[in-house]
C-alpha cells in the first residue's frame, strides 16, 4: 500500500504529511550528528547534543496528526465563513417583505449571533424617498363597486392589478384602463389560491345580489369563505394589508334600529339568503382570526345598500330595479306592502370609506353607508319623479327573509375615518340614470343594428 503522502490527490495534506517526515528526519540527522544511533533519537532526552529536543508541547502537537487536523479545521473555517455570511446577506436582500421574519432568522443562523436589521413594514417608505404608488389588488374589480375603485386608485397614482372571475363583472367596467401600464387584469376565480407581490388586498369578489347569489348559493358560500381564506393567506404570505367588503346582511333582519356594529345581529343559518349572509359572516371571522392569530393587518367593512352607474342592470336590486323599468316604460315592483325600509348610498361615497379605511389605523368593522332611510314606496316616489312621473307600481309577495328594516348607525366611522357620506339620493339617482339609459338602449340600438 502507498504511504498516504504520495497517494495522488492528497493535497495539502500530502504537503504536510512530508513536513512531518522532514522534522523526524532532521531530528535523526541530528541524533546521528551526535554520535548517536537512529534509534538514540528515539530515546528521551537527556540534556546532551547539538539541539536541545522539542518540548513536550511540540511533540504533543506534532504526534498522532493532531496538526494535519488543526489546520484542515482553520482551512475550513477560512473557506465557509465568508460564504455563511454572503448567504445571509443574499436572503435578506432577495426576499420579500414577507420573509422577514425569515432572513432575520437566517442571518442569526449563519453568523451565530441576532443581527440589527432594517425591517420594512409592507406598504411603508422609508423616510427620505419619494412615496411611490402602491401595488394593489382589488378582487371583484370588473364589477360595480370594485370598477369605482379602481379608478380611484388609479387616479392616485398606485398599480392595480384585478381579480375577478366575471361572474357578475364586465370587463366594459375597466376597459378604459386598458392602456394603461399600471392596470392588470387577470381572470382568476378566487376559490383556487394565487401569488402575487402586492402591498394591498381590497377583497370584494362575490355576488352581492339575491338574483346571483342564490343562483348557486354552494359556489357563493365557497367564494366567501375559501375565496378570502385565500385572499387572506395571500395577505399573509406577502404582508399585505387586507381589507374585507363585508355587508349589512350580517346583521339579518335586526332587532336594533339603527343598527351599531357592537349588534350581533339576527341571521337565519338555513334559509335561502344563508350562503351570502352566514358567508359574509365567517368571511368576518376568518378575517379576525388571521388579525389575531397571524399578526395581519386588517379592515372589515359592513356595507349598506349602494346605488349608481355600473350597477348590473336586472340583478334585483331595487334600485337598478327601479331604475331599469321606469327607463323601460315598465311597471316598477315593489315586493310586500312598500313599508319595509333601505338607506341607499352613492358609490363615490363608498369608495371614498373604503379607502379611508384601508389606509386608516382601525381594524373595525365599520358601518359603510348612508342613514337617509327611504320606504321601498318613498324610493319609487324619488324614481318617478327622476325618470317618469307616470310609471305604474306594481305589487308583488315578498321574498323569505326580507329584512323589514336597514338603516346603518354611522357614528364609528364618522368618529374614528372622519368619513360621512356626501351625497343624498335625489342628488346621486340622476347620476346613474344617464349610463342605464345608454346601456338599456344602446344595447337596444346594436341588437336593431345586428337585425338589418
Ligand atoms: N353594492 C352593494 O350594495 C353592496 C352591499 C353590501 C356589500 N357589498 C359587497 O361589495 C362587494 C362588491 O359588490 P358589488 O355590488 O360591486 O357586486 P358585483 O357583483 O358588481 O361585483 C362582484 C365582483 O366579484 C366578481 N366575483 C364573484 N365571484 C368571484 C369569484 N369566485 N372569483 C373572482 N371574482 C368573483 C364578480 O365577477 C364581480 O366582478 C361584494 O363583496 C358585496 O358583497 C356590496
Amino acid at each position: 500500500m502507498m504511504p498516504s503522502s504520495s497517494m495522488p490527490g492528497a493535497g495539502s495534506s500530502e504537503l504536510i504529511y512530508r513536513g512531518l517526515h522532514d522534522a523526524q528526519a532532521v531530528a535523526e540527522e541530528e541524533a546521528a550528528g551526535a554520535g548517536g544511533s537512529s534509534s538514540a533519537a528515539n530515546k528521551p532526552p537527556h540534556g546532551h547534543g547539538r539541539g536541545a529536543p522539542p518540548p513536550p508541547w511540540v511533540r504533543y502537537v506534532l504526534g498522532e496528526q493532531r496538526l494535519v487536523f488543526a489546520l484542515l479545521g482553520m482551512a475550513l473555517v477560512f473557506l465557509l465563513a465568508p460564504s455563511a455570511s454572503c448567504s445571509a446577506t443574499t436572503y435578506t436582500h432577495t426576499t420579500s417583505s414577507s420573509s422577514v421574519e425569515y432572513s432575520s432568522m437566517s442571518r442569526v443562523a449563519a453568523l451565530g449571533q441576532p443581527q440589527q436589521e432594517v425591517v420594512r413594514p409592507p406598504g411603508r417608505v422609508p423616510l427620505g424617498l419619494k412615496r411611490k404608488g402602491l401595488r394593489v389588488v382589488v378582487t371583484g374589480g370588473a364589477g360595480f363597486v370594485g370598477s369605482h375603485l379602481v379608478d380611484r386608485l388609479l387616479a392616485r397614482g398606485d398599480s392595480v392589478i384585478v381579480v375577478d372571475n366575471l361572474f357578475t363583472g364586465r370587463k366594459e367596467n375597466v376597459l378604459h384602463h386598458g392602456g394603461n401600464p399600471r392596470f392588470e387584469m387577470i381572470r382568476h376565480d378566487v376559490v383556487e389560491p394565487i401569488l402575487l407581490e402586492v402591498d394591498q388586498i381590497y377583497h370584494l369578489a362575490c355576488p352581492a345580489s339575491p338574483v346571483h347569489y342564490k343562483h348557486n348559493p354552494v359556489k357563493t358560500i365557497k367564494t366567501n369563505v375559501v375565496g378570502t381564506l385565500n385572499m387572506l393567506g395571500l395577505a399573509k404570505r406577502v404582508g399585505a394589508r387586507f381589507l374585507l367588503t363585508s355587508t349589512s346582511e350580517v346583521y339579518g333582519d335586526p332587532l336594533q334600529h339603527p343598527q351599531a356594529e357592537t349588534y350581533w345581529g339576527n341571521v337565519n343559518p338555513i334559509g335561502v339568503r344563508s350562503c351570502y349572509d352566514e358567508g359574509k359572516r365567517t368571511a368576518e371571522t376568518l378575517t379576525m382570526d388571521y388579525h389575531r392569530g397571524a399578526n395581519l393587518e386588517v379592515r372589515i367593512a359592513r356595507i349598506f345598500n349602494t346605488y349608481g352607474p355600473r350597477m348590473c342592470i336586472d340583478d334585483g336590486r331595487v334600485v337598478s330595479n327601479f331604475v331599469a323599468q321606469a327607463l323601460r316604460k315598465e311597471p316598477l315592483t315593489v315586493y310586500g306592502d312598500g313599508k319595509q325600509t333601505r338607506s341607499f348610498q352613492y358609490v363615490s361615497d363608498l369608495v371614498e370609506g373604503l379607502m379611508k379605511l384601508m389606509e386608516g389605523e382601525h381594524v373595525g368593522p365599520f358601518n359603510l353607508g348612508n342613514p337617509g332611510e327611504f320606504t321601498m314606496l318613498e324610493l319609487a316616489k324619488v324614481v318617478q319623479d327622476t325618470i317618469d312621473p307616470n310609471a305604474r307600481i306594481e305589487f308583488r309577495p315578498n321574498t323569505a327573509d326580507d329584512p323589514h328594516k336597514r338603516k346603518p348607525d354611522i357614528s364609528r366611522a364618522k368618529e374614528l375615518l372622519g368619513w360621512e357620506p356626501k351625497i343624498s339620493l335625489k342628488k346621486g339617482l340622476p347620476l346613474m340614470v344617464q349610463d342605464f339609459r345608454d346601456r338599456i338602449f344602446g344595447d337596444q340600438k346594436d341588437a336593431a343594428a345586428g337585425d338589418n
